[in-house]
């Protein structure tokens, strides 16, 4: 089964054709990062107008470089939420149109659950096995934290999530806060390469919880700024001791939650899991196999929506056209 993948949840345009679940044909973003960066972070009717030029072509472009035609494709998969509505309708209206003109099944994905089938990508099934259940899922991206558990195919427990700030968004706006730039993630990240975090933010444990707060950090990053009028705060040692109170935090927890469960392998997902970092500091920590992603799909892709599309299919999980955009959608679509 080949399917087409869209992605236009937030600022990339993506299309890709993955053949059955895992086989990557094709996988074309349109980053819109320049576009936003001059506002300091996405506007979202800027976005949707961007998505509306980018995605016929950028959707062609896949099925050119997967050497397909319309015909070779079995269905269509879409990110029907969550995101901007805006950004979300446009991937979903050409969907919808295509399904149309074409007569084949449309399948809605959910971006969270999208993100974590990240790690079914890159093998044909003999050399890389794909990921066995029950797995710990740490989804980390600009809107979300959360730790699940994931039983089989679309059977999530969620174990927690955070109350406040997403764990990119604290990276977005900490790097506000330190002049770095936007996306923030990579930004604090660089100038945190290479120095060991020269003094401790404060940890929210939340103890007897799995869920996160980031908020305090980013409040203590602030207060130290404040110390220094404004002027001359240390950027370079405040982006790593924000990076190890971050990174500290959601692996400290995730190993918990491992361990607890029992699970047979942790899988990383979402824009954060690009980070270096949390990358290495799980896998050293972590008494099971950890999964981790190319950098190129922890980051927003439509490559993990066909694949997650697939599994989807394989159940028997379509959409109509009177389909919308839920811009408030957890993992599975209703
Ligand atoms: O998954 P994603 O591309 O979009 C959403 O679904 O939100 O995640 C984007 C988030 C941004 O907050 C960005 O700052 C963060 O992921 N991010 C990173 C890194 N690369 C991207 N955070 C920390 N370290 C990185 N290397
Ligand atoms: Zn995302």
């Amino acid at each position: 089964m080949r399917i087409l993948g869209i992605e236009t949840s937030c600022d990339e345009t993506a299309a890709a054709v993955v053949e059955d679940g895992r086989l990557l044909l094709s996988n074309v973003i349109a980053s819109q990062v320049d576009l936003h960066a001059r506002y300091g972070g996405v506007v979202p009717e800027v976005a949707s107008r961007k998505h509306l030029e980018s995605v016929l072509p950028v959707i062609e472009a896949a099925l050119d470089e997967a050497g397909c035609t319309w015909d070779d494709l079995t269905a269509v998969a879409v990110t029907v939420g969550p995101g901007l509505s805006g950004s979300l309708l446009v991937g979903v209206n050409v969907a919808k149109a295509i399904v149309f003109a074409r007569g084949m099944p449309l399948v809605p994905v959910s971006h969270l659950e999208s993100h974590i089938y990240a790690n079914w990508l890159g093998g044909d099934g003999e050399e890389t096995p794909p990921p066995s259940f029950p797995l710990l899922a740490l989804v980390v991206s600009g809107g979300h934290t959360d730790l699940v558990v994931m039983e089989d195919h679309g059977e999530y427990r969620q174990l927690g999530h955070t109350r406040d700030d997403a764990a990119g968004e604290a990276f977005d706006k900490v790097a506000r806060l330190l002049g770095l730039g936007f996306p923030g993630g990579p930004a604090v990240e660089r100038a945190a390469a290479g120095s060991a975090p020269s003094f401790r933010l404060p940890r929210a444990w939340l103890p007897g919880s799995y869920d996160f707060s980031f908020s305090g950090m980013k409040t203590a990053v602030l207060r130290e700024i404040h110390q220094y009028g404004g002027k001359g705060a240390p950027v370079v040692e405040l982006a790593a001791a924000f990076q190890d109170a971050v990174v500290e935090v959601l692996v400290t927890k995730t190993v918990g939650a491992a361990r607890a469960e029992r699970v047979k392998e942790i899988v990383l997902a979402g824009g954060v899991a690009a980070n270096s970092e949390l990358r290495q500091r799980l896998v050293a920590r972590s008494p099971v196999p950890v999964r981790l992603p190319p950098l190129v799909f922890c980051t927003d892709n439509a490559a993990m929506v066909a694949a997650c599309g697939y599994f989807r299919l394989r159940r028997g999980v379509k959409a109509g056209l009177d389909q919308d955009v839920i811009a408030g959608l957890g993992f599975t679509p209703v």
